[in-house]
């Protein structure tokens, strides 16, 4: 290649960074407002808000499928920037084209019509939720079936339709790769929890329905998030219905949590979990914002950094056994005539539970793999919107043994499929193995971990996770990550493990 070859490329390399920097600063505009619609904005002001996030979204597809990025990237791809094929520069270039070239098969009245059915579908599920009437939502979810397929047929896919859906949230991964792991993780998981059912001892579970006062609640999650890592001048902690973490940009990671009164977990793992999320924001590298090596690789790995500070280490003995005294000074009403050993088991409590988002770490990815099935089914025209509810409650029943009273309770409890986020559960319970396998090789080369843990000190632990996953961006794709840095492909082996090691000897199983 001539020094004029090169030189072009590098021209060409800035300029199309550039033009990426820009609409992502302009998506980052977008996002803050997002925040702000759901902590602090009056309910007066969604209408204008609805009218200012629509103009953004369009302002950034526009540039960001615009013909002359196309053709700066068509250039590089040849280019000998792309020739080392994990420098920074090949891994944007790559990812910024794959990206790309999905946009670009999606018209914008495709577009316009996704966006439209999602929210009338969003409020007909909220009205059916509420009526606890299924055949509101419907009609609703019968139009977003379709689109989703559609979706699916105009992307292209190899062997399954719904492989492309899945690839928007986990890029790569396939029904195949991702129903290999569940079904191996399934029939072991099923008949452990079998066995947790069986077991004659249970724990105190009242315990953490007494009075918890908020402001307390509040202190006390806070102090444990900065105490994990998450940075309170990168970042903020605010209250929202539906919590999220949003990484706006370089220096800024927002949080929220709702907090319920009468039930500790809620707010405080819940903290822990979007604080995990906003540690692998504020780890991300900031010289490439906006940039895919800058970025968070997929939703697997950003929920398993979520997960692993919620649970691995947030539901742990070593947790407790440093912050279960200052638990009780600040809940003296609630906690002060309870051991450690009662509420560590409390708050580890397994057991049959209608609601996703309410499971123990066992049962949830029962509720997970339910979902990816059924999803499956839908996408693949095996059943039809009409037989969700029945399907549901009969898979429901076989999985837990429970049948959900209504539909409320059961197949419309989740906000996801009237918002046309089909492909996105599957990455939920992908979190929870992604983070059992980091945690195991993090316990191998941090052996003493659980003991700084009983000390208060997590900055081993994340500074592992800033070395090892977030400086990586999307250098990897999320399944080559996972072997990058364990050494193994995925599997539920590990996950296994650390339920069994955990559970086990709780339940005397
Ligand atoms: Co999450």
């Amino acid at each position: 290649m001539s020094s004029n070859g090169s030189n072009g490329s590098s021209a060409t390399y800035e300029k199309l960074t550039k033009k990426i920097r820009n609409y992502q600063t302009l998506g980052a505009c977008g996002a803050l407002l997002s925040w702000d619609e759901q902590t602090l904005m009056p309910s007066k002001g969604a209408e204008f808000r609805s009218e200012q996030l629509s103009m953004i979204a369009g302002m950034v597809h526009e540039s960001s499928t615009s013909a002359e990025i196309g053709d700066m990237l068509s250039e590089l791809r040849s280019s000998e920037l792309t020739q080392k094929s994990d420098s920074p520069e090949a891994v944007n270039i790559r990812e910024v084209s794959r990206e790309y070239n999905k946009s670009k098969k999606l018209s914008r009245e495709f577009v316009e019509e996704m966006t439209l059915v999602t929210s009338q579908g969003q409020h007909a599920w909220k009205e059916a939720r509420e009526k606890k009437d299924f055949s509101i939502f419907l009609p609703y979810l019968e139009k977003v079936i379709a689109l989703k397929i559609k979706q699916a047929e105009t992307y292209g896919y190899e062997k399954d339709r719904y492989d492309a859906l899945i690839d928007d949230y986990e890029p790569g991964a396939t029904f195949e790769s991702i129903g290999k792991v569940f079904a191996d993780f399934r029939d072991e998981l099923a008949p452990f929890f079998k066995a947790i059912q069986d077991s004659g001892n249970q724990p105190k579970s009242k315990i953490i329905e007494r009075d918890f006062p908020v402001d307390a609640q509040e202190k006390f999650a806070s102090e444990c998030a900065k105490a994990i890592g998450f940075d309170f001048s990168a970042g903020r902690l605010d209250v929202t219905t539906h919590p999220f973490c949003s990484g706006i940009g370089p220096g800024d990671t927002r949080i929220t949590t709702r907090y319920n009164p009468n039930h500790f977990p809620d707010a405080f793992f819940g903290t822990l979990h979007e604080a995990g999320h906003g540690i692998y924001e504020q780890g991300l590298n900031t010289k490439y914002f906006g940039l895919p090596i800058g970025q968070a690789v997929s939703l697997g790995i950003h929920e398993s950094q979520s997960r692993m500070w919620e649970n691995l280490v947030g539901r742990s003995k070593p947790f407790w056994k440093r912050f279960y005294g200052d638990a009780q000074k600040a809940f003296p009403g609630a906690l002060k005539d309870v051991a450690l050993d009662d509420f560590y088991w409390a708050v580890n409590d397994v057991r049959s539970s209608f609601i996703r988002v309410e499971a123990d770490e066992v049962t949830y990815n029962l509720h997970i793999i339910l979902r990816f099935e059924m999803e499956r089914a839908m996408i693949n025209e095996e059943i039809s919107a009409a037989d969700v509810p029945a399907v549901w409650n009969e898979k429901f029943t076989s999985f837990f043994g429970i049948t959900p009273p209504d539909d409320s309770m059961g197949c419309m409890q989740d906000v996801h499929w009237s918002a046309g986020l089909m492909g996105y559960f599957p990455t939920y319970a992908l979190g929870n193995l992604y983070a059992a396998q980091f945690f195991a090789k993090a316990m191998e080369d941090l052996p003493n971990m659980y003991a700084n843990f009983e000390k208060g000190e997590f900055g081993e632990l994340k500074s592992w996770l800033n070395e090892n996953i977030h400086s990586h961006g999307q250098r990897y794709p999320a399944e080559k990550l996972v072997e990058v840095v364990t050494g193994q492909k995925l599997s539920h082996k590990a996950e296994m493990k650390y339920l069994r090691d955990k559970y086990g000897p709780l339940y005397g199983i």
